[in-house]
């Protein structure tokens, strides 16, 4: 009876659900999704769909919704075997990220579209982590996986954060849980698993993927099909007309950020002319690279080492040891060459000690292949450091001069922190800046500097984080370090010579320190992956990062560290208000803990210091919502907005702030660009500066980014300003910003800007009509000054029309002629420098702007 009773359910129940494949299938209000990868390593989870498991429709078709982000930079990002899970509305996938790591990824979604910032658990079983199968049991979420000795084993979680101890499962349970399955998707065979899912969802996976390729196209717009976008427009008019009305925007909007990429630092704008003065480079720094390199020694049957027996500071453990029976020599060719001017002063000093205890004489020479251009002498007698100084002043100019030390006869010498420098630095500042290279960054009139990075901020691996009291004090006590870029850092460019140049300037410091995580991107230390210190170390690591307030801001007189800076040579507060906490992180569980902490610690003590938080490295996407939302939930002042995009982004997206609350979390444009020195990329930085200028009451400050770039040691293009030994090459990109931040404002006047094309009508009468693509690139803004009582407008055209411009306005406070200056050009020109020129100017003044052009028009005040 039992048995027949159980068969006529069964049957029943089948009769049901075929009824409702039968609905499902002709009214798909859910339908079968399938979510799998290709198969490559580098590729990220896509999805197909289905309404009868036999058709699957690629959603893209090839659109990747998630990326593996765990590893260094580049194909090292790999996901394989994803296992989905659809739970209660939302998704939810884990994926092994190779086969060495006791790690696995982690991530969810509401809505398949923006992923949680992923999360990589560690296993504490001392194996890895391969083929996982997601799964939800008793309100667990539970990860079977195998790993590559054959063993089988089961986590668990209840929150899909904090998961157990791995615990042995046989394969049996591995098998009975492994849901993937293969499905024809585009007549390839693919392996993932199979869900059903509310058919919406789907059909707004389908329209936000159509509306990114759509987008896309936008976004890569170039100039090189004006012929075609304008085609039939005769020429085009504008006027622009003023409110009345206006707001105050923030006075810091455009700044500069110098991070040590490209030989920024060591080799560029820090003057040091010699390299690998201390002898601390390493392989760490670059592949080959030893504490020898560049440093060439000579003599017969003499011999160099490298030696960390007493050395002049712990944080500066190797120096070299001459020996020599008939003399040696040893040299350094700088970077690249050390450029002297004949009579200029150079200060030399080095550090010595006898290794025999006898006295041992030394010369030092400035050459010139075998000419000598300067020298002096030296007398070495003691057995402990000491330090020796003197001034050489070459007899001739060289581009490629070099340092000798040579070791007359017998000799056993320690030599350490050989270091040689211009005393013509930038305000002639000791262990200064190069004086050309500074001077073009304070022509910009930066307001504010962020420095040290990037990612040289937070590091390649916990170890290689950037702690700033570790660049402060005698440089020969400073602790250098390899330099996420592949090369080295000498921190002679550190802490204090950053708040000096700013001060120097009149900009705002802006330093940025890590949350107390590494660069997500690290190659070393933890499988390259973001790793954060341990929390019990957070509280010494926040204190780290007050005291950098207080030896900024503090009285010497009661605080150690403003003691520091008074020693240093600067008694007065540095007068620090702004702190970066991270850069670009990834906004992990990891990230978010730490930057919490240091957050709240910081704001409590120093409340007036603005923290600037972090939102990742993109516009949109996983970084930047959590990282908004993170802003809002602990009222971050400032957050660090990244982007790196084609002309046609900003073109496009010219509203990106205006919906952005006023009242909340500010905004910080930390690094943007267009990807490219061509006048056309830079219009678009100008029309980009219009659009932050009428948002300047959320978008407080903004830099350009990268900005140095020496010729032949560059790791990222396009820069701001290119340079080699000799001379320094601001692109077109340089000039738009530096009009910009001479003729930057502090309140923005509110207009109407209105640009009319003239067409050709059917009857061969000319019309004048709207047009859109002109719209969008003929725009405008307007400030004035408040401390100058000066107006100014900035017109940019990005069209191949010469644009009369009507400027319909009140005029009668200003003077009646205008300074203007206007860059234009072809749009692919590199070579371009602003025209300036003068305007007269009544209340109807038209202003013709040309044809691909920024121009600035100053009106003065009476
Ligand atoms: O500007 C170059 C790099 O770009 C920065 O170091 C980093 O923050 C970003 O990824």
């Amino acid at each position: 009876m039992r048995i027949i009773l159980l068969a006529v359910l069964c049957f029943g129940m089948q009769q049901a659900a075929s009824a409702r494949n039968d609905r499902e299938e002709s009214h798909p209000d859910s339908v079968y999704v399938f979510t799998y990868t290709s198969g490559a390593s580098t590729d990220g989870i896509k999805m197909a769909y289905s309404v009868d498991r036999q058709t699957w429709i690629p959603i893209g078709p090839n659109h990747s919704f998630v990326k593996s982000d765990f590893g260094s930079w580049g194909s090292n990002k790999r996901m394989f075997t994803p296992s989905v899970l659809y739970d209660g509305g939302k998704w939810f996938a884990v994926w092994n990220v190779n086969d060495e790591v006791q790690q696995f990824a982690t991530t969810e979604s509401a809505n398949f579209w923006v992923w949680k910032p992923q999360d990589y658990p560690y296993l504490d079983n001392h194996e890895n982590f391969l083929c996982p199968c997601l799964l939800k049991q008793a309100g667990k979420y539970i990860v079977r996986y195998q790993t590559k000795s054959g063993n089988n084993y089961e986590i668990s979680s209840l929150d899909f954060r904090q998961w157990s101890s791995p615990q042995r499962i046989s394969s049996e349970e591995y098998n009975h849980t492994n849901r993937h399955t293969d499905v024809m998707v585009s007549g390839n065979k693919q392996s993932g698993e199979i869900h059903r899912v509310p058919y919406p969802l789907v059909k707004d996976l389908v329209y936000k993927v159509s509306d990114a390729s759509r987008r896309n196209t936008l976004y890569n717009e170039n100039c090189g099909e004006d012929g075609g976008r304008f085609r039939g427009v005769k020429s085009l008019k504008a006027s622009l007309s003023l409110t009345g009305e206006s707001k105050p925007i923030s006075t810091d909007l455009i700044g500069i950020f110098f991070e040590d990429i490209n030989y920024s630092a060591d080799g560029g704008l820090y003057a040091e002319l010699i390299q690998n003065r201390d002898f601390e480079y390493s392989n760490l720094d670059h592949g080959e690279w030893n504490a020898k390199s560049f440093w060439e020694f000579k003599g017969e049957g003499a011999s160099w080492e490298i030696s960390t027996d007493s050395p002049i500071h712990a944080n500066n453990s190797h120096y070299a040891v001459l020996k020599s029976e008939k003399g040696a020599s040893l040299s350094n060719n700088g970077f690249d060459g050390i450029v002297v001017k004949k009579g200029d002063t150079y200060d030399m000093s080095l550090f010595a000690k006898s290794m025999n205890g006898k006295r041992q004489t030394i010369t030092v020479m400035l050459k010139d292949g075998d000419k000598t251009l300067a020298s002096t002498t030296i007398k070495v007698s003691s057995e402990s450091w000491k330090q020796f100084n003197s001034i050489l002043t070459p007899t001739a100019d060289a581009d490629k001069a070099s340092l000798t030390i040579s070791l007359k006869g017998e000799g056993n010498i320690g030599l350490d922190f050989i270091s040689l420098f211009p005393q013509k630095t930038f305000k002639n500042r000791q262990n200064g800046l190069r004086a050309d290279l500074a001077q073009i960054l304070a022509d910009i009139k930066p307001r504010f500097i962020r420095f040290p990075g990037g990612c040289v901020s937070h590091g390649n691996g916990l170890e290689n984080m950037y702690r700033w009291i570790e660049t402060v004090g005698p440089i020969w006590e400073r602790k250098s370090q390899s330099n996420i870029w592949g090369y080295h850092q000498s921190k002679g460019l550190g802490f204090y010579e950053y708040f000096q140049f700013c001060e120097d300037i009149g900009a705002e410091p802006l330093p940025v320190l890590p949350a107390g995580v590494c660069c997500q991107n690290s190659s070393r230390g933890g499988h390259g992956q973001q790793g954060g210190l341990p929390m019990s170390e957070m509280d010494d690591y926040a204190q780290e990062l007050m005291n950098l307030i207080d030896w900024a801001n503090g009285d010497p007189k009661t605080s150690k560290y403003a003691k520091l800076r008074a020693e240093a040579g600067h008694p007065a507060p540095f007068n620090l208000k702004y702190l970066g906490v991270g850069n670009e992180d990834l906004i992990s569980d990891v990230f978010v803990e730490r930057f919490n902490y240091l957050n709240k610690k910081i704001k409590a003590k120093y409340p007036n210091i603005q923290v600037v938080g972090t939102v990742g490295p993109f516009f949109e996407g996983s970084d930047y919502e959590y990282g908004w939302e993170l802003a809002r939930d602990e009222k971050i002042d400032i957050v660090d907005e990244h982007y790196y995009v084609n002309p046609g982004w900003y073109i496009h997206s010219q509203n990106y702030y205006d919906i952005y609350d006023r009242e909340g979390t500010k905004v910080y444009l930390g690094e943007w660009a267009s990807r490219g020195n061509r006048l056309e990329n830079a219009l678009a930085e100008a029309l980009h500066v219009t659009n932050l200028e009428r948002n300047g009451d959320v978008v407080v400050m903004s830099s350009y980014a990268p900005l140095l770039a020496k010729h032949g040691h560059t790791q990222w293009n396009p820069d701001l300003i290119y340079f080699n030994n000799t001379d320094v090459f601001p692109t077109v990109n340089y000039y738009v910003q530096q009009l910009c931040g001479n003729n930057s404002g502090s309140r923005y006047v509110y207009g109407d800007m209105t640009v009319k094309a003239t067409v050709e009508g059917r009857n061969g009468n000319t019309m004048e009509v709207s047009n859109e693509a002109a719209s969008l690139r003929v725009r405008s803004s307007v400030v004035t000054d408040e401390k100058s009582g000066d107006m100014i407008i900035k017109l940019v055209n990005i069209t191949p029309f010469d644009t009369p411009v009507d400027l319909k306005f009140e005029t009668k406070d200003y003077q009646s002629q205008a300074e203007t200056s206007v860059i234009s050009g072809k749009p692919s020109d590199t070579d371009i420098k602003p025209v300036l020129s003068h305007l007269s100017v009544t209340e109807n003044t038209t202003y013709t702007a040309p044809a691909y052009s920024f121009s600035v028009i100053r009106l003065k005040k009476k």
